[in-house]
């Protein structure tokens, strides 16, 4: 049973009798087994190695499938809560999952969807490792410790970057203050907001020095950029498609304009190329013409369109996203009238453009279809075209 459905699992009952347990298909994807009593019996006491791999594979399964479905946040819960079983290759009965699922929905409902959650500098208990190197910032991988949470993630020190001092110049009603955490934030809101959750997660942390910094999703994986500079192929299959599509709408949404090849990072799930959208500093800016900015600001990065193809849920979400959500996604600190001004007509114009039938709108399952990347390959103004066309640097 494919868990693409994971409502009728649950209304199956096959949860309720907790004999069914979790594995992962020969490709990676999300399945599950129920066992007779004896068979459970001999595979628990007779667990060798290729169980245990199984059983590995079946959680992380799970946790990719999550990810998917419920975004970042979600995704690490489960990672956190299976931990152990993942590390010993024990079994994840679906009577776990339940209680798993409905200890998530607890913390849901008393953190509130964002929460309140951050680290300091105190709380850092381990820094390092460098994931990355941008061309402003150093990115490293650290663990923070606040108490109540341990979260280990990458590490990116908020500073003024070119591009943002620029920004401050252009973005009058902020003042000195660039509220780059906030851009990123926002944004991941934003992806949430459009059920499609392409960007790397993160929550308000600091540096060692007590400097403002962004506690993200360490993505396991390279940047299309890295990824083609390495002469390595990206995947397409229908999860990079509508992924590439998703980080599209939310980059037109968030007026995002620093959205280069080194910006998407791809991690490499069951098999699958995951796009992944990390550095948001640039996003939310009001400047009326973006094209002109773009090109101002980073060169490589290229606009990015109006999107030729989307699916029902992602046309929904957009069609019913109002000023109000706007206010909510941008938050306090971005949420001035000229920012807000400037996403409402952004997001008028995206909606103009899909009621005017210029959108191909697919069926959710439908990403795979041949028609989608016939159609992805008419122009080269979304960021499928771009990565499956990319060369490398020749400089
Ligand atoms: N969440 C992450 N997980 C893993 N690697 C990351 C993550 N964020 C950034 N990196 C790595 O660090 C590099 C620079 O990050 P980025 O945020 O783009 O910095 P800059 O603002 O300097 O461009 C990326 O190209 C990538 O290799
Ligand atoms: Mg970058």
């Amino acid at each position: 049973m494919k868990i693409s459905n994971f409502g009728d699992l649950v209304a199956t009952g096959q949860t309720q009798s907790g004999r069914a347990q979790l594995r992962a298909t020969e490709k990676g994807d999300l399945s599950v087994v129920t066992l007779g009593k004896f068979r459970r019996f001999f595979s628990a006491i007779g667990r060798n190695q290729a169980g245990r791999d199984s059983n590995r594979a079946g959680a992380q399964a799970y946790v990719a499938h999550v990810r998917q479905t419920k975004g970042f946040e979600a995704a690490r819960f489960a990672e956190a809560a299976l931990s152990h079983r993942i590390d010993k290759g024990k079994p994840v009965s679906m009577r776990k999952i339940q209680a798993l699922e409905s200890a998530w929905h607890t913390a849901v409902q008393a953190t509130g969807t964002q929460g309140a959650r951050a680290f300091q500098a105190a709380d850092l208990v381990d820094a390092g490792e460098p994931v990355g190197l941008g061309s402003n910032n150093k990115i490293v991988k650290a663990t923070f410790d606040n108490g109540t949470e341990v979260m280990t993630g990458a590490l990116k020190p908020l500073g003024t970057s070119a591009g943002a001092v620029l920004l401050t110049g252009r973005d009058e009603d902020l003042g000195a203050e660039t509220y780059v955490l906030d851009r990123n934030l926002a944004s991941q809101r934003m992806a949430e907001c459009l059920g499609v959750h392409v960007i790397a997660g993160g929550v308000p942390a600091q540096t060692a020095q007590g400097k403002p910094a962004l506690l993200m999703e360490l993505v396991h994986g390279d940047s299309v950029a890295d990824r083609v500079d390495a002469g390595k192929e990206v995947l397409d299959g229908p999860e990079l498609r509508r992924g590439l599509v998703g980080l599209q709408v939310v980059d037109i949404l968030t007026g995002q304009i620093d959205r280069n090849l080194a910006n998407i990072m791809l991690k490499r799930e069951s098999g699958r190329d995951i796009p992944v959208g990390i550095d948001n500093d640039l996003s939310f800016v009001t400047a009326a013409s973006v094209e002109e900015l773009h090109t101002f600001v980073n060169r490589e990065a290229k606009p990015v369109g109006m999107p030729v193809v989307l699916d029902q849920s992602m046309r929904q979400q957009i069609m019913r996203m109002t000023r109000h959500d706007l206010v909510a996604v941008m938050g306090p600190n971005l949420a001035t009238a000229g920012r807000l001004e400037a996403a409402a007509a952004r997001l008028s114009a995206l909606q103009a453009h899909i009621a005017s039938g210029a959108v191909m709108v697919i069926e959710d399952s439908a990403w795979q279809h041949p028609q989608v990347p016939h159609l992805l390959n008419q122009n080269a103004d979304n960021y499928w075209h771009q990565a499956m066309h990319a060369r490398p640097e020749t400089t």
